[in-house]
């Protein structure tokens, strides 16, 4: 039994993050593990309630310690409002945070290869460190890039007064079971405006702040959004479906101010940022690099630059991509179609192996020496999958030393039972994120 395939039996000391993992101990794992466990518990600065432990696991011949507790919860401390953007299968900030502040300092790159909508990147962005976005699907830079130029409200106000609104318009697809028709001539109008400004290379950082917002306000639930009650911008639902739903709720379409609406939603998006996230978001984003790629081939990051990944794959089960995002890619003049043969899809985990693999070579050359993975993935097929047990020899064989798995429970508050993953039943939630390092 070895404990990882290169850790070396001493004392790995990371003080300058506070994190330490005594090796030399680690074959014996319930006082090592005790030990290595109370100096994470010191370094999630008391967060930690009575209900953790530290247990170990036997992984193609390694042992790999599992740290389970609560090591972030949103209540106890709250998230960046500009977080707060819909995205199917996000996990939320606090959970980059945590490692961002455990094992990066000021200016170290932050990168996260499935970006969605780039909750590792604002934290780390807000958190004054350099950044890196990549995901196969264009809506991720749409919806990250924008928020590290929070807007001018003077200057937003101004430009959505002159959004030019058209009295008539054409379509080549039937909206009108979703939207009142003067807020269909609105998001049109639009619509049509972003085309232009991005076509002429006029487009600049109001524009795709507007971009942002009105892709995440087009349907929903409440008066917030564009739309008629309907499902999020992330799920919409087929014309056929929404004829349903208005017939059963004996609903129709009524007007909605997008203009104000946009407004509102930025007011909302801001309204806890200070003066310095700001600013260190700005910073961020002068030396970001958003990359619409696979991420097995990034060719454009450099080889040993980033300090950390924190990520969640895509995971197993059929996601049914273009019908999900129709509405937000017909917006966006964005080929659903195309992207969807992007995105991967693994129907078994033999596929799901074989892909993170590749991921995990890239991740490795990317990665500094002395850099960190945080590879989150859930509890797959109610619990019947533990991937992060598959994840593990991934890493391994990739060249990486594996820090252990960190398992977040946290009292269930309201996530969406997607993509395969389920919370368990008891109303927690689970996080699994399995702690590379490249030695
Ligand atoms: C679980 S989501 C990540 C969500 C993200 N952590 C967040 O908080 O928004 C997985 C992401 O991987 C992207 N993706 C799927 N296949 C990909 C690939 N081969 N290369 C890069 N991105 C991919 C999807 O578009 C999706 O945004």
């Amino acid at each position: 039994m070895v404990q990882t395939q290169c850790v070396p039996r001493r004392v790995l000391v990371m003080t300058r993050i506070g994190l330490v993992l005594l090796t030399a101990e680690l074959a014996q794992p319930e006082r090592a593990g005790a030990l290595s466990y109370s100096k994470l518990a010191q370094s999630c600065r008391g967060r930690i309630g009575p209900a953790n432990r530290v247990e170990h696991v036997e992984i193609s011949d390694h042992r790999v310690l599992k740290y389970i507790g609560e090591f972030w919860t949103s209540k106890q401390r709250q998230a960046a409002s500009i977080s707060e953007i819909s995205y199917r299968a996000c996990f939320k900030p606090q959970l980059p945070r945590f490692f961002i502040e455990l094992l990066t300092q000021k200016n170290d790159t932050v990168y996260d290869p499935f970006s969605g909508r780039g909750t590792t990147v604002i934290e780390a962005g807000l958190l004054g460190r350099s950044i890196i976005a990549n995901d196969a699907n264009p809506l991720s830079a749409i919806l990250a890039r924008p928020r590290f130029s929070p807007p001018d409200l003077a200057r937003l106000e101004t430009r959505l007064a002159a959004l030019p609104f058209a009295k008539e318009f054409e379509t080549e697809v039937d909206l009108s079971m979703f939207f009142h028709p003067q807020t269909l001539m609105e998001i049109i109008s639009i619509r049509n405006y972003l085309k232009e400004q991005r076509k002429t290379g006029h487009e600049d950082d109001i524009d795709r702040w507007i971009r942002m917002v009105a892709s995440n306000r087009l349907t929903g639930h409440s008066t917030g959004f564009f739309s008629v009650y309907t499902l999020p911008p992330n799920q919409a639902v087929s014309p056929e479906s929404q004829i349903k739903i208005n017939r059963r709720l004996q609903q129709q379409p009524e007007y909605r101010d997008t203009r104000k609406i946009i407004l509102k939603k930025t007011l909302s998006l801001l309204r806890n940022l200070t003066e310095a996230q700001k600013r260190n978001l700005r910073i961020a984003g002068n030396s970001a690099i958003f990359l619409t790629k696979d991420a097995v081939d990034t060719a454009e990051i450099s080889s040993e630059s980033i300090q950390l990944t924190v990520t969640s794959p895509p995971f197993l089960d059929v996601v049914q991509y273009s019908n999900d995002n129709w509405l937000r890619c017909w917006f966006n003049t964005l080929d659903a179609g195309a992207i969807s043969k992007q995105i991967t899809i693994s129907r078994n985990i033999e596929d799901w192996r074989k892909k993170m693999s590749s991921v995990f070579e890239e991740l490795f050359r990317v990665t500094r020496p002395g850099g960190w993975v945080a590879f989150e993935v859930g509890e797959v097929r109610n619990g019947k999958i533990n991937l992060d047990e598959y994840v593990v020899p991934l890493g391994l064989e990739a060249g990486f030393c594996c820090a252990g798995i960190v398992i977040n429970q946290q009292t269930f508050t309201k996530t969406a039972n997607i993509w395969g993953i389920t919370n368990n039943k008891s109303g927690t939630n689970t996080n699994r994120i399995v702690l590379f390092c490249k030695n």
